[in-house]
């Protein structure tokens, strides 16, 4: 079993990946983070991309698990000798881990890994296609705080056309019966998707997450002013006063500060479950890895 998509998981799947990332969390907070479940298996992470919250929580999750980790350093690899991906996996595959977590900068990466290699694939994020852990650890994360997600309305605001943590959530929360509102400056909207206004996908939300503006994707810069995006598209104070008096604030990070929101907001530890995000990310994906190589 491979997790390339949201698509790849079964509702019960799902549900038990929420449950046990929910335990885990629990755990680590009670001060018994993890077991020797997966003793003796070895986890690869091939990370293409730069990460520093996916790449050091599925180490983190592997480990607390009893697994070893092995990452392969990319820019002193063979990747740079020009070895094309199709080689690279095929040779970690030759070395016989027990899952491959993989990151990559183009959209389809992953399930042409989950092709060639023999053990469960993880797709870390693939371009600007998918992300699934993310968007797990998300939903956990707005489950635990709300203690549903059925009913809620969560505001996904920003430059959702590069988001693959916007591709996912789109896919998972309604199916966990939450009603997703995207909105984002017209560069930024995929063509297919109506445009709305941040104001009007704000309003009355229970949850707004907002997205970083991904420069290194943008095909030219977006020219506003110091500031600018900010007040016109950004997070801030009085925007937030839109959503629900009880609205929480969320964002994948990393943030870009003062562009896509206010500092106050992002550390309002009262409105903002960024670092919850974070702590359920290391729990989640204990709770995938533990699925993925017990049925594989
Ligand atoms: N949210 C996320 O994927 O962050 P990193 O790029 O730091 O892994």
């Amino acid at each position: 079993m491979d997790l390339l998509s949201i698509d790849s998981l079964s509702d019960d799947q799902i549900e038990t990946i929420l449950d046990e990332g929910e335990r885990w969390f629990e755990a680590a907070r009670s001060g018994s983070p993890g077991d020797e479940g997966l003793r003796g298996k070895l986890v690869f992470n091939l990370f293409n991309e730069n990460s520093t919250r996916t790449l050091m929580s599925f180490a983190t999750a592997a480990r607390r698990l009893g697994a070893g980790v092995v990452t392969l350093p990319v820019e002193r690899s063979s990747v740079k000798k020009g070895e094309t991906l199709e080689d690279t996996v095929r040779t970690l595959g030759a070395m016989r881990p027990d899952a491959l977590v993989i990151r990559h900068a183009e959209n389809g990466a992953a399930h042409i890994v989950a092709e060639i290699v023999s053990c469960p694939v993880i797709n870390a994020g693939d371009g600007t296609n998918e992300h699934p852990t993310q968007a797990l650890l998300d939903a956990l994360t707005i489950r635990s705080h709300f203690g549903r997600i059925e009913g809620l309305t969560v505001a996904i605001c920003g430059d959702i056309r590069h988001s693959r943590v916007a591709h996912s959530n789109a896919k998972l929360l309604p199916r966990l019966g939450a009603t997703v509102r995207l909105a984002g400056p017209p560069d930024l909207m995929p063509e297919d998707l109506p445009q709305s206004s941040i104001d009007e996908a704000v309003e009355g939300a229970d949850v707004v997450m907002m997205l970083r503006v991904q420069r290194e994707r943008l095909e030219r810069e977006l020219g506003d002013a110091p500031g600018e995006y900010l007040q016109r598209y950004g997070l801030t104070a009085k925007r937030l006063a839109r959503a629900a008096s009880h609205a929480m604030v969320m964002h994948p990070g990393p943030i870009n500060r003062g562009i896509e929101i206010e500092d106050a907001i992002a550390d309002d530890p009262q409105r903002s479950l960024i670092m919850r995000q974070v702590e359920y990310g290391v729990a989640v994906r204990m709770a995938c890895l533990d699925l993925l190589i017990s049925s594989s």
